[in-house]
């Protein structure tokens, strides 16, 4: 029964009677293998389970491709590991259990794995309530993994609440999600939480490399890292991402085929862009552009690698040890340290928000070519500007060796008195504001002859004419209103008189 964990590698292809993708093939099947980025969480769960403090719930999140489902079902194993010689949970895989093949192949019938997306009613939810009640058939627990949780409805999340707070001791709960905000509060308050990093490059480029080997395949330390850099710490997508060039590259993988392949720009002719632009040399950083969009390089692409070359540079004059990074080049790594001794932080940082700019830009533009030859033409120009404190020690030096009156403030006109020009001057600049004011009423000529009044930043009242009544609906001043005795407010009945009396 127990066979040796090497057994647990998928079958070979021919027998599986097709292909299957790498990310599948290289499934991590215990947790040595996910020691991939996931340390922190690995080191937590192996101290847990040789305690026995093994929780009812878990929750993993993190972006795509970083290995949420594979925990899940590496978890639901060690949850259940059993051969000749263990019979307890436990995080040491090595040897192939009785349950493990069937766990990783997703077809074991006391590890169920539910599709959030697809299930997400109170419905699906109240199945498995009812079938918690029941043992597991074969397996120590019942293991439900629920993958993409963050999908359910919020009446089935409440249906899950009490099941999940008080579970029958044979039942285990595995959630997996990308949005753990989307995910009640009062469900992650029940669970124990993992968050899985995004892998680092130099891991991915770790890993790609042993599966290329596996795989007898060559591939090119650049093409490596272009591949880790793309991925963006996500394994699946670099799997994908190296699958796709090992069919393009027949067995030999270059670093050129990856590159035309991603669309990407070479990271030398980067660098080598970089140059010109702080050199300030226009013409060749035009060029230089040009020959690395006929070679099939993305514009936007173009001004991202810039963007993370600056970057890289800036961060080297601060960290010395960046450049060990392994998924950097050796022209990169070099060239990099020579620019972090020479260029400011100043220009550093003028590149970088001028690049943070002309990326959307270019992205929008209708002709994506022109706008980023405009980003490139601002940032080669911007070389030549001073620095904010060289243009300041500037200026100070300018104003000291001037002359004490100042050219720009208005002097003595010839044909009035100085104080007089002054001030006419000053009423002109008055008016002409007052006359660029939106709104602004022009004022009659014989306006025009008096001062004009200052302008008031305090809201004026808006004009109110005064409304008046009509002689006859005049009412007398108040200081001549008769006052009546109290009696004569009171209506008084008009007297009957007798019509004879009239008479
Ligand atoms: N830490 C890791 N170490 C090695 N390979 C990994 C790691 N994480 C993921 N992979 C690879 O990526 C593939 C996909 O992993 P998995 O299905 O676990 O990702 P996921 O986090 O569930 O992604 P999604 O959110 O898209 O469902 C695995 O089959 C495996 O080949
Ligand atoms: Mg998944």
């Amino acid at each position: 029964m127990a066979d040796d964990a090497s057994d647990i590698e998928p079958k070979n292809d021919a027998a599986d009677g097709g292909y299957r993708v790498l990310a599948r093939k290289y499934r991590p099947k215990d947790f040595s293998d996910l020691m991939v980025g996931q340390e922190p969480m690995v080191r937590t769960l192996t101290n847990a389970f040789e305690t026995g403090r093994i929780a009812q719930a878990y929750m993993l999140t993190g972006v795509r491709g970083v290995g949420k489902t594979t925990t899940a079902r590496i978890l639901a194993r060690g949850l259940n590991y059993k051969t000749d010689t263990v019979d307890k949970p436990t995080i040491d895989l090595k040897e192939l259990g009785e349950h493990c093949q069937a766990i990783m192949d997703g077809r074991h019938v006391d590890v169920i794995e539910m599709d959030a997306a697809s299930h997400t009613g109170i419905d699906d939810i109240r199945e498995i309530i009812d079938q918690v009640r029941y043992r597991p058939s074969t397996a120590r627990y019942k293991v439900y993994i629920i993958d993409e949780v963050h999908m359910l409805s919020t009446q089935a999340f409440n249906g899950l609440l009490k099941t999940l707070e008080e579970p029958p001791e044979h039942v285990k709960f595995i959630f997996a999600t990308t949005e753990i905000r989307k995910v009640p509060i009062t469900v992650l308050s029940r669970c124990q939480r993992f968050d899985l990093r995004r892998i680092p490059a130099a891991d991915l480029v770790r890993l790609f490399s042993t599966i290329s080997a596996k795989e007898g395949v060559e591939i090119e330390d650049e093409a490596l890292s272009m591949i880790a850099r793309a991925a963006e710490g996500s394994a699946r997508d670099g799997l994908s991402l190296l699958d796709q060039a090992i069919s393009h590259g027949n067995g030999h993988v270059e670093a050129s085929a990856v590159r035309a392949m991603l669309g990407l720009a070479d990271r030398t002719r980067i660098v080598d862009l970089f140059g010109h632009i702080v050199s300030g040399n226009v013409k060749a950083a035009l060029q230089e552009f040009l020959a690395q969009y006929e070679a099939g390089a993305n514009p936007v692409v173009v001004l991202n690698d810039l963007a993370d070359f600056t970057h890289l540079v800036t961060r080297l004059k601060y960290v010395p040890g960046g450049a060990e990074d392994v998924s950097l080049s050796e022209v990169e790594r070099a060239r990099g340290q020579e620019f972090a001794e020479a260029v400011a932080v100043s220009a550093l940082s003028r590149i970088w928000q001028m690049l943070l700019k002309g990326i959307p830009e270019t992205e929008n533009a209708a002709r994506p070519y022109g706008a980023a030859e405009m980003v490139l033409i601002r940032l080669t120009h911007a070389a030549h500007l001073p620095s904010p404190e060289d243009a300041a020690r500037r200026l100070l030096a300018l104003e000291s060796s001037e002359p004490q009156s100042h050219p720009s403030r208005p002097s003595a006109s010839p044909q009035g008195g100085g104080t007089s020009g002054g001030a006419s001057a000053r009423a002109g600049s008055a008016q002409a504001t007052q006359a660029s004011l939106p709104g602004h009423r022009r004022r009659s000529p014989c306006c025009a002859r008096r001062p004009p009044r200052p302008l008031s930043l305090t809201p004026q009242r808006p004009h109110r004419p005064k409304r008046h009544r009509s002689p006859s609906r005049q009412r007398p001043a108040r200081r001549n209103r008769r006052r009546h005795p109290r009696s004569s407010r009171c209506r008084t009945l008009p007297t009957f008189v007798p019509s004879t009396a009239r008479r």
